[in-house]
């Protein structure tokens, strides 16, 4: 495997492991201020980074590279309160973003468009992720501190979350 495409790779590894652990210090964050349904988003998409981190590690490992697996820092463990949380998930987006661009940017540089093929479901991936997190910190801005409006906000993440499960429970397969 190219090893600047395999460095790039495994930088990406770090950064699929770093998001898991960042949203599971959200979802635990949530849990211990009553918001289930945020819990459960957070959880949910905590796992679904652990997804995209062993995605990787497994395509590396069977290009005839090795994976890197990563020593990750340690997440924040307060949040000032719910459109911090999301304000905070979306940044963290924007820049995987900017990662997952500059690997598509290498593969092309060293012509190995097998990784490109291979890196067009991330590119998919965050467009959605970034679209979500924009929509939920939308909703967010419009409750503002509404306390009914925050209840329904939080059970509407809890069904967004059941709908995320069942749907990736389906494409993993
Ligand atoms: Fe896998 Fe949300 O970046």
């Amino acid at each position: 495997m190219n090893t600047r495409v395999e460095s790039a790779l495994n930088d990406q590894v770090q950064k699929e492991a770093s998001s898991s652990q960042f949203y599971l210090a959200m979802a635990s964050w949530a849990e211990n201020n009553g918001l289930n349904g945020t819990a459960k988003f957070m959880y949910t998409h905590s796992d679904e980074e652990r997804f995209h981190m062993l995605k990787l590690v497994k395509f590396i490992n069977e290009r005839g590279g090795k994976a890197i697996i990563p020593a990750i820092a340690l997440p924040p463990k307060e949040f000032n309160g719910l459109e911090n949380v999301f304000e905070l998930l979306l940044q963290h987006e924007i820049m995987v973003t900017e990662s997952i661009n500059n690997l598509v940017d290498i593969c092309l540089q060293e012509k190995d468009y097998t990784t490109h093929n291979f890196v067009q479901w991330y590119v998919s991936e965050q467009l959605e992720e970034e679209a979500l997190a924009r929509s939920v910190l939308d909703k967010l801005r419009l409750i503002g501190g509404d306390k009914g409006g925050m209840y329904m906000f939080d059970r509407d993440l809890e069904n967004a979350a059941i709908m995320s499960d069942a749907s990736n429970s389906a494409t993993q397969k």
